[in-house]
């Protein structure tokens, strides 16, 4: 059934300790629980208590140390009734589970050769009977049974207190935590892992152990993730005032995983492929996520276990907060504009279309059926953005300040997004009021900005106005508060900002650019003392999660392009500049013409790549042409025309190869980076120009994929290696993969990581053998269905990011995905209903929305349908 923000209540016993006694076994685990229960009497008096539990044996069940009268508690199938229970009671279960069964890889389950646990969000109730929500806090001991042969290291919260061998031959381990917390951040690992170690000092003295475990296979891939939270460590410190606040910090990597990452107390779970980090199985952008999600996970020690969620609808508190914080940390580790583009990018092309679609639901939710499938875009990115603008009103320091009262006042509870708005407000004297509209409506606003010239009066005016489409349960919005960073561009540089009836800045040295604040429907900003007409810089550093429209000139465009002090709308330009160009070609070859690619567009990219001065990371940025699903999500319901897209985006790949040659080739040639592979910023940079600049000069002709060839040969790193094999994958016929792939896998065949990229590579082909060889991929040895790295790189992949081939005319792509999310639905249901996604876009695509529709009905009419598809299937389907 549906779940709904407004009918939450507090929970009406709390549980103060929680003792667990595990027994791991190879057939069974038994799991002994005993619960300290306490009447929550500011709740009522109600001596029934509902627990959660789910495929849960329960062997016995002991009141106060009495066995439980069976008349006194009902078995369901998602609960444990108890009545009677008095306002202070012992309550003590005995469940057996069965981990080696558990393909749902939520709970206590096993990857490989080893046991663990994830518990957010529900996940613990396949563990033991309990009060599985996040208001509910304990305090945590837990012991472990295990054969110490098969199991040398048993893990789980807080501190090792005692290991003793028993006289059964196993050997029992017990943590305790000293931290009260939800039973979604419990957890616990058993396996025969190795471990680096380090430590850090915290800024008061406390010595930290920091330990990761991996498979001895990986024992050599973990020092980024460890110089990583290094970093992190001592950046939450100095940025954010947080310390660490136990003597041990675990991090574990796990290769079944069905996210990314997981911040249990202490013990911290990975995807293996979001912790392991070598120049042989990783890549670039793998490095620069490795330190991104060990940061995440590690800040959330404190936006989200210190502190943490009331309910699941509070998701983003922890979530939209720790992203934030996240992408702090990186762009003060890197380039803050490289990483706003890479950040804005995902946005654009993946959340606008989440918001625009049938799941499309506000940063703080206000009904789910089952709360996996919230996990989303929304949540964490544009719930990041809803922080960042909070940053953006209130300035870094109100804004510090703001967080410091949120932790001092909040430490030890579970707390709502209002509570982080009001601590912001209370630190800052900011009104936020209409500001929560970010929480509570659905939907990307629209901008629409026009401009008007007085060239007598020398003034200059803004028009915006702004408006957001319906969403699901949502048809009229509230205007929303719009902080618009922007700036004026003159002739000779950005001009100097006065708004006609305002005092003019007394910091003359510099008021070139301003924040606008858009609250109304519709307002205009006037702008004085012009000695031109200004091309205006709007949205700078992309200041608010909007779709901004402006009737800019090409010529316009390229003067930001070059021009503009502002990086972000520099690049902006330049992807509006290929957006256009890209249209306009894709009418010409619709009209059955040939592609004629404006020249001045040619000459921009000529001139980037003339410019020493620029940033290789960001050239590389600013060259990228928008993505096929940007460029989808951009034309806007049923118009969306996949092969015109790709045909376009391909035919002005190529003019640029060809009219930018010597420029390309010299680039490539230039930043070949002759030293050992290191992951420094410099090098990475390099080698992503040089990627952007083969692909142009692949899709330009032969030439492109002998350098191509060349580099696959020559590479001593995965990244460039793949580079090569998508280039050559993308615009060489079979004779130009077909070798180099197979030996790809020979030679990496070994490395799980770099087999799952090799798949991906293989999902993104756009020629016609596509959907038979994921078929074949799918029989292939490597994969498997229950390994949800090897789904997404595959399937995922497939469906995801190869459009031309998902979306064939045949309804094979459609076919397929819809296959394997049938079979997947009884394995692992969050799987399952990830991977649907690219199905419930629908809506978009020209003349395919039958055929996508018949898929999802096919899904919606099986027997067995887990909650996590049937909510996907049935919205979808409205
Ligand atoms: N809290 C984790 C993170 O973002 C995500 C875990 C969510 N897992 C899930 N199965 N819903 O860091
Ligand atoms: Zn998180």
């Amino acid at each position: 059934g549906t779940i709904y923000l407004k009918d939450y209540q507090a929970p009406n016993y709390l549980i103060n300790r929680t003792e667990l006694h595990f027994v791991l076994g190879e057939e069974e685990t038994l799991v002994t629980s005993r619960l300290h229960l306490l009447r929550n009497t500011e709740n009522g008096d109600s001596s029934e208590l509902i627990l959660d539990g789910q495929d849960l044996e329960l062997v016995e069940i002991y009141l106060d140390g009495d066995v439980l009268d069976p008349s006194c508690y009902e078995v369901g199938e998602a609960t444990l009734l108890l009545r009677d229970l008095p306002e202070q009671c012992l309550l003590s279960c005995v469940t057996r589970i069965r981990p080696q069964l558990n393909t749902s890889l939520e709970g206590l389950y096993r990857s490989q050769t080893m046991f663990c646990t994830q518990c957010e969000a529900e996940g613990f109730r396949k563990i033991t009977y309990y009060l599985d929500r996040p208001d509910v806090m304990s305090v945590f001991t837990v012991t472990i049974d295990a054969d110490a042969d098969r199991y040398p290291v048993l893990l789980s919260n807080g501190n090792l207190e005692e290991t003793s061998l028993l006289a059964n031959g196993l050997t029992r381990v017990l943590w305790h935590d000293p931290f009260p917390k939800p039973s979604y951040l419990f957890a616990l690992v058993a396996g025969d892992l190795e471990h680096i170690e380090d430590s850090f000092t915290t800024c008061s003295g406390r010595e930290v152990a920091l330990r990761i475990y991996v498979e001895e296979k990986d024992i050599d891939k973990c020092d980024h993730a460890m110089d990583s939270l290094k970093r992190s460590m001592r950046w939450d410190e100095e940025v954010f005032g947080r310390e660490y606040d136990l003597d041990i910090f675990n991090v574990v990597a796990v290769d079944d995983f069905n996210m990314g990452a997981m911040e249990n107390k202490s013990l911290n779970i990975f995807n293996t492929s979001c912790v392991l980090c070598d120049p042989n199985t990783t890549t670039d952008v793998g490095y620069q996520r490795v330190e991104a999600i060990v940061a995440h996970e590690y800040f959330h020690n404190w936006s989200g276990n210190r502190v943490t969620c009331r309910d699941w609808f509070q998701l983003s508190l922890k979530e939209g907060f720790t992203v934030f914080r996240d992408a702090e940390f990186s762009s003060d580790m890197g380039s803050r504009t490289v990483k706003r583009v890479e950040d804005v990018t995902l946005l654009r092309s993946a959340q606008f279309a989440e918001d625009a679609g049938p799941m499309a639901h506000p940063v703080r939710p206000e009904s789910y059926i089952e709360i996996n499938n919230f996990y989303t875009l929304t949540v964490y990115e544009k719930g990041a953005e809803v922080v960042r603008m909070i940053h953006t009103l209130l300035g870094p320091q109100a804004f510090r300040a703001g967080s410091d009262l949120y932790f001092a006042r909040h430490d030890g509870q579970a707390v709502t997004c209002e509570d982080f708005v009001l601590a912001m407000e209370e630190a800052s004297g900011a009104d936020l009021g209409q500001f929560r509209n970010w929480y509570s409506q659905a939907g990307t606003p629209r901008l629409t900005v026009t401009d008007a010239w007085n060239k007598e009066a020398g003034s200059y005016a803004l028009t915006i106005s702004q408006s957001c489409p319906a969403t699901p349960g949502q048809d009229d919005k509230k205007p929303f508060v719009i902080p618009v960073a922007m700036g004026l561009l003159g002739d000779a540089g950005n001009l100097r900002l006065q708004l006609q009836g305002e005092a003019p800045d007394p910091d003359t040295e510099d008021n070139t650019h301003m924040v606008l604040m858009v609250d109304k429907p519709e307002q205009t900003f006037v702008f004085e003392g012009l000695p031109e007409k200004p091309v205006p810089s709007l949205l700078r550093g992309f200041s608010a999660p909007v779709r901004l429209e402006f009737d800019y000139s090409r010529n316009d465009l390229c003067r930001l392009m070059s021009g503009d002090d502002d990086g972000f709308v520099r690049w902006d330009s330049a992807q509006s500049l290929g957006v256009s160009v890209i249209t306009e070609v894709q009418a010409q070859l619709l009209a059955g013409d040939e592609a004629q690619v404006d020249p001045l567009f040619l000459e921009a990219c000529g001139a980037l790549l003339q410019d020493d001065a620029l940033d290789p990371a960001m050239l590389a940025e600013m060259l990228s042409l928008p993505s096929e699903n940007y460029l989808a999500e951009l034309a806007g319901e049923g118009a969306a025309d996949v092969q015109g897209i790709y045909r376009a985006r391909t035919a002005v790949l190529a003019a640029v190869g060809s009219h930018c040659r010597e420029a390309l080739e010299q680039r490539y040639a230039q930043l070949a980076v002759e030293a050992k592979y290191a992951a420094t910023g410099e090098q990475i940079a390099a080698r992503s120009l040089r990627a952007v600049c083969l692909n142009y000069l692949a899709a330009a002709g032969a030439s492109g994929l002998a350098l191509a060839n060349a580099q696959f040969a020559a590479a001593d790193n995965i990244t460039e290696r793949l580079a090569a094999l998508r280039v050559l994958s993308q615009f060489g016929s079979r004779s130009d993969w077909e070798a180099p792939m197979a030996k790809f896998y020979d030679d990496w065949g070994h490395e799980t990581l770099a087999v799952n990229q090799w798949l991906a590579v293989q999902a993104s082909m756009p020629d016609d053998g596509a959907i038979a060889r994921v078929r074949h991929l799918m029989e292939h040895p490597d994969f498997d269905l229950r390994n949800p790295n090897k789904v997404r790189s595959l399937v995922g992949t497939f469906a995801g990011q190869n459009p031309l081939n998902f979306h064939r005319e045949d309804g094979s792509g459609y076919r397929l995905l819809r296959q394997v999310v049938a079979e997947l639905n009884s394995i692992n249901p969050q799987i399952a209903s990830r991977l649907l996604a690219p199905l419930t876009k629908w809506r978009y695509y020209q003349g395919r929305a039958e055929q996508m529709r018949s898929e999802l009905e096919l899904l919606a009419s099986m027997d067995g349908l887990s909650a996590d598809v049937f909510e996907v299937v049935s919205k979808s389907l409205k």
